[in-house]
């Protein structure tokens, strides 16, 4: 094993049939090809250096998480970032986008910063700087300080303030060396299963989905004015899981419209287009005051699209808060190991609506492929299955270039396997292999094939 904990040699991927690579003629000169993680999936070191807790510290505390894992140690990043940064430099990897740990930098949500916390990302910034590889930087990717859910979180109006002023010291400590700038990581994800099915607070309720998506949004806005204001030269947008979401059976239209506006609408729609899908419009607006759209629209650079499979909904029984539950997938449709559909038409035809909609350069700042592997009797991992998945979206991407998508970057999810949210540690979408016992690092064989593609698509 190398000092990075690579074990001796890299996994190699025997030949696939058909063509290795997706054609890469359409993309741009500078295309950027990147990979993502976000803090509390992969940093640990949850007690350390005066780190305040987080909700996802409290979440796992309650025993619904997978195996009972929690982020305390995750991928130990905060001790290995040089490897992990080493991983991606080998590789040629263009762009590093990760997250701040909020709770790390003010553990109390607001107030004093912790020195400590900040150091950490000076350290991991310069780190990224010095391997020639562009840091992109979310601002949040889930972990709010549980000191600021205490108050209410999201669904307070003053988590507004609380944002932006945490943005502030996040734009005077790294602007220096930051230009890429996302405020929040799929702000529908957290609020429909955060606040709408009530998974991580006792009680789902509208009121407090409609007021936290209301105040995302403006949270979202100040943030955008904030790092403009303050930091030269930066480029800033916002993170947004589109999926197409089709009705699961014959009487389920409706239901599958209803959360296309919630899934793919609420925030992107008010963000970069100043107005609310009518069907959410009138849920907000108890909570609207004047001016609030001028604030939340505020110009933005470009457009972050996370996407994996489409969602099956079906009509949700009387009682339920939403309207919508997820159903069946089809069985026609090939599935992934973790059970999402493989549909990579589906991820053009997304490519091209936010493309229509928005018309705004689009990076994808997250695709990839869950699965439950173990590595091989000579310690590697052979993931042909993820290396064929990652060429038929990143084909289907291309093809939505060739019909007019202004797709200027994809980012693979993830670099390393990691603290997979309710799932814990089973579930592994890395391009790197965790052996949680030893912490040692195994590239897989993905990992080589985008090494490759990166080197071809650069025409080295
Ligand atoms: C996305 C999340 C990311 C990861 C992937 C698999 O929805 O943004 O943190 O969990 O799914």
């Amino acid at each position: 094993m190398g000092p990075s904990g690579e074990i001796g040699g890299p996994a190699t991927s025997p030949p696939l049939s058909g063509s290795a690579f997706p054609p890469i003629a359409a993309l741009r000169k500078d295309f950027v090809w990147g990979v993502s993680t976000s803090s509390f999936q992969i940093e640990g070191a949850s007690k350390e250096d005066g780190r305040g807790l987080s909700v996802w510290d409290s979440y796992c505390q309650s025993g619904k998480v997978a195996n009972h894992d929690t982020g305390d140690t995750a991928c130990d990043h905060y001790h290995r970032y040089r490897d992990d940064i080493a991983l991606m430099r080998r590789r040629g990897v263009q762009a590093y986008r990760f997250s701040i740990a909020w709770p790390r930098v003010l553990p109390m949500g607001g107030g004093t910063p912790n020195e400590p916390g900040l150091a950490f990302y000076d350290r991991l910034i310069d780190a990224i700087l010095a391997a020639g590889i562009e840091p992109w930087l979310c601002l949040y990717h889930w972990d709010l300080p549980q000191a600021l859910d205490d108050l209410g979180g999201w669904t307070s109006r003053d988590c507004v303030c609380w944002f932006a002023d945490y943005a502030a010291v996040i734009a005077a400590r790294y602007g220096d060396r930051v230009k890429r700038f996302a405020t929040f990581n799929e702000p529908s994800i957290f609020t429909l299963f955060g606040l709408g099915f009530g998974g991580k607070r006792a009680t789902a309720s509208v009121e407090a989905l409609h007021r936290g998506i209301h105040h995302i949004n403006l949270a979202h806005g100040a943030a955008v004015d904030i790092l403009r204001e303050r930091v030269a030269g930066c480029s800033i947008g916002a993170i947004h899981n589109c999926q197409p979401c089709l009705p699961a059976g014959p009487d389920d239209a409706a239901a599958a419209t209803w959360c296309d506006a919630y899934w793919n609408a609420a925030f992107p729609d008010p963000q970069c287009l100043g107005r609310y899908p009518e069907s959410i419009r009138v849920k907000i607006e108890p909570y609207m005051r004047a001016g609030d759209l001028a604030r939340i629209n505020r110009p933005v650079d470009w457009f972050g699209l996370n996407h994996y499979s489409p969602v099956f909904v079906k009509a949700a029984a009387a009682g339920s808060v939403i309207g919508f539950a997820f159903g069946d997938k089809p069985d026609n449709v090939p599935l992934t190991p973790i059970g999402a559909p493989i549909m990579p038409e589906a991820f053009k035809s997304t490519l091209l609506r936010v493309e229509r909609s928005y018309k705004l350069p689009i990076y994808v700042l997250e695709n990839g492929m869950g699965s439950y592997e173990t590595p091989d009797a000579n310690g590697a991992v052979i993931d042909n299955d993820r290396i064929a998945f990652l060429r038929d979206y990143i084909g289907a991407m291309n093809s939505a270039v060739a019909a007019g998508a202004d797709v200027r970057g994809y980012f693979i999810w993830s670099l390393l396997d990691n603290f997979e949210w309710d799932s814990g540690y089973a579930m592994r979408f890395g391009l790197t292999y965790i052996d949680y016992k030893t912490q040692r690092r195994i590239p897989k064989a993905s990992f080589e094939w985008y090494r490759n593609l990166i080197k071809a698509s650069r025409g080295a």
